[in-house]
């Protein structure tokens, strides 16, 4: 059994994306640019966006965070993402989720050039993703795939299994999964599917993304499967330090032994986001994937 370590490989990524930036810099160009735009005052949305900018320095990014009171209104959000759809120093942009609820995500997600959706939650990174063209893929989705090839996982006629639906993890690495290159067999399971335990068992590659607490156990588990388990649920805990523990969505100390990779919780699929979204932005900057 071999633990995929996602923070060894993510400061890896790191590592070579400021290599890539170092050379644009050198070269007399500008370096890449995110920008974030956070609403309100939530705090995970301020932790998470704290991580972004860390890691933009890290690599030699240049960042920017705009914040917003609560009370700013759809329309006038909607202003600041055109300004920065027009702003032709900003390489890309997100906007932290969640929104107040007076603001509709979807209509402000669709109001983001696409050449800049770095999270790659406008529907055209989707769907052109879907037919296999170059898209940006939403951070969690590719940082699995990223795991699975410097892993060197076989990947081809396996039969994997996704269990979750969601539109940020589900659908997107389901369908990432099943592109030419990855070419696995792909099931996706959710609340209504039936015999889901022995589905699961056939996999050979588990994907598990519903956000329940050490919901896969090992009879769900064939031998020799890899786990990815992108499940992070806080519980209390009397054995930490704080007082709380992270779990994921599957039950790690029984499943573990059965498995031939499994991430961990935390320190898997976690760390992995972030340099997925520092390579969407040196894309960006590269006009990769749109002239
Ligand atoms: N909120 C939780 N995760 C994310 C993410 O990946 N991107 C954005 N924009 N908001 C989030």
């Amino acid at each position: 059994m071999e633990i995929i370590d996602g923070k060894k490989i993510s400061a890896q990524v790191k590592e070579e994306i400021a290599i890539e930036v170092k050379k644009i810099v050198d070269a007399g160009e500008r370096a890449p640019k995110l920008a974030a735009i956070i609403v309100g005052n939530d705090g995970a949305s301020e932790t998470y966006v704290g991580h972004k900018e860390k890691a933009c320095n890290q690599v030699g990014f240049e960042s920017v965070v705009l914040r917003f009171p609560e009370t700013i209104t759809q329309d006038e959000l909607l202003a600041e993402v055109k300004k920065l759809n027009d702003d032709e120093t900003v390489d890309g942009f997100i906007i932290q989720l969640p929104l107040p609820n007076h603001i509709d995500d979807q209509i402000i997600i669709e109001a983001i050039d696409p050449k800049k959706d770095v999270d790659g939650f406008h529907p055209v990174n989707m769907g052109r993703m879907v037919i296999g063209l170059p898209a940006y893929v939403s951070a969690t989705p590719d940082g699995i795939v990223e795991l699975i090839k410097r892993y060197n996982i076989e990947t081809s006629g396996k039969n994997c299994v996704v269990i979750g639906r969601s539109n940020i993890v589900g659908k997107p690495i389901a369908n990432l999964m099943l592109q030419k290159g990855m070419d696995s067999t792909v099931t996706i399971c959710h609340s209504r599917t039936k015999n889901l335990k022995e589905i699961a068992a056939q996999a050979d590659i588990l994907i598990v993304a519903l956000g329940a607490a050490e919901f896969v156990t090992a009879d769900m588990v064939k031998d020799g499967a890899t786990v990815i388990d992108v499940g992070i649920t806080r519980v209390k805990s009397d054995k930490t330090k704080n007082g709380w523990k992270l779990l994921g969505d599957v039950k790690y100390d029984e499943v573990a032994p059965k498995c031939s990779f499994i991430t961990p919780v935390p320190g898997g699929v976690g760390p992995m986001t972030i340099v997925s979204l520092m390579k969407n932005t040196l894309a960006a900057r590269r006009k990769e994937y749109y002239k």
